[in-house]
């Protein structure tokens, strides 16, 4: 069934409804059906709000996994609990498991990690391992000693604890994130401290390091800026390509291309025709596809919210509507579930609401959004 159809046949249901005088929309709760007072039917109890439909039995349905990213913090909070083990089926830490959150000294602490990794297990969610290799979660000791002694060992020793504490329970490991950057020079890759230290070859070093130990895993290198119609990111696609090309042809254990798809609406509408031809690419050279942090920043929050919401869903349905029609996709993934715990907000404008519940755990349209794409 086509998306129009889908939005007439719910258009019709509503009138439907309101025909028969058992419930009226109030419009002035986005999402909630209350009955009408004086009517009989009325006292028949009914939920505040409607049943939102889960996303991940909605993946599922499609052969995919939704997950989210998270804090360690956030699981003191309840609502948040029980969101994403309705949504979900996979959960990638946002910070716990990076080098320098885990690492910021010498001395390993697993803590908050061990918190979001148990909290996995209880709930039967599997694990995303983000990020081995990071530039910019280097912790400061790790990177003066990379600097003075260009030691494997260093490396090798990081990925075997990490992946030696939590390899049971993560099925797609993000080896390398973002290695790409057009700017850098003429191969494409950002030379960062990794690459100070070996070249090129510290990518392959670090899938064939982590595919050692992780042999069931995929092996994932998490890339963004890849959606738009830019001279730069059409760059950053050709130059991904272009590594995921010799890492193929040197027989690197690379499996899977992770999209971080960081929409942004400042930058226009994502760009159909690169990301198919990209898309095209990757599955052809054999590789599956994960969409590893899927949000949406806003260009304009002046406008009313109906609007932004709405503009927030297009673009996440107009992304998904491409990425979905490739059957290499193993599943999508939002960085973050609520506005509550988003770093759009922190980091970039306090208003943004580019994820798929609101503060208050309200269902967005980007939540149908992400559902209809899913459908
Ligand atoms: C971000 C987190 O969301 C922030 O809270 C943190 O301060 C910095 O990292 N690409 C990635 C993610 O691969 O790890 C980043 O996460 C967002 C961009």
């Amino acid at each position: 069934m086509k998306r129009r159809d889908l939005i007439i046949g719910a258009a019709a249901a509503l009138s439907v409804g309101q025909l028969i005088g058992c419930a009226r929309v109030d419009t002035t709760q986005t999402g909630s059906v209350t009955a009408t007072p004086d009517q009989p039917q009325a006292r028949q109890p009914r939920p505040a709000t409607p049943p939102v439909r889960a996303l991940r039995s909605a993946a599922s349905s499609r052969g995919l996994y939704f997950g989210a990213a998270i804090q360690s913090a956030t699981l003191s909070d309840s609502r948040f609990r029980s969101s994403v083990v309705r949504d979900c089926s996979i959960i990638t830490p946002e910070w716990a498991m990076k080098w320098d959150s885990i690492a910021p000294s010498r001395n390993y602490n697993y803590g908050e990690m061990d918190q979001l990794a148990s909290f996995a297990s209880r709930n039967g969610l599997a694990m995303r391992g983000h990020t081995l290799l990071w530039d910019k979660s280097l912790p400061r000791w790790a990177a003066s000693a990379l600097a003075s002694n260009r030691d494997w060992a260093l490396i090798d020793e990081h990925f075997s604890k990490i992946i030696g504490r939590y390899g049971n329970q993560v099925r797609e490991w993000d080896v390398v994130n973002e290695p790409i950057e057009p700017n850098h020079g003429g191969n494409g890759l950002r030379q960062n401290q990794f690459y100070k230290a070996f070249g090129e070859a510290y990518i392959e070093r670090a899938l064939e390091s982590a595919k050692a130990r992780a042999p069931r895993a995929r092996m994932v290198i998490n890339e963004y800026g890849l959606e738009y119609n830019s001279g730069y990111e059409g760059q950053r696609r050709l130059s991904l390509l272009r590594l995921l090309e010799r890492l193929r042809s040197r027989g690197a254990p690379v499996d899977t291309v992770g999209l971080q798809a960081h929409l942004d609406l400042r930058k226009g509408n994502v760009y159909a025709d690169g990301i198919y031809g990209m898309m095209r690419d990757i599955r052809g050279m054999g590789l599956k596809v994960a969409i590893t942090e899927l949000d949406v920043a806003e260009a304009n929050t002046g406008l009313s919210i109906e609007r932004r919401d709405a503009l927030v869903a297009d673009e996440t349905r107009r992304y998904l509507d491409i990425v979905l029609q490739f059957n290499n996709v193993l599943g999508v993934s939002t960085w973050g579930l609520s506005d509550s715990h988003s770093w759009l907000r922190t980091q970039r404008s306090a208003a943004n609401r580019g994820l798929p519940y609101d503060r208050e755990w309200q269902a967005k349209p980007m939540h149908s959004a992400i559902l209809t794409a899913f459908a």
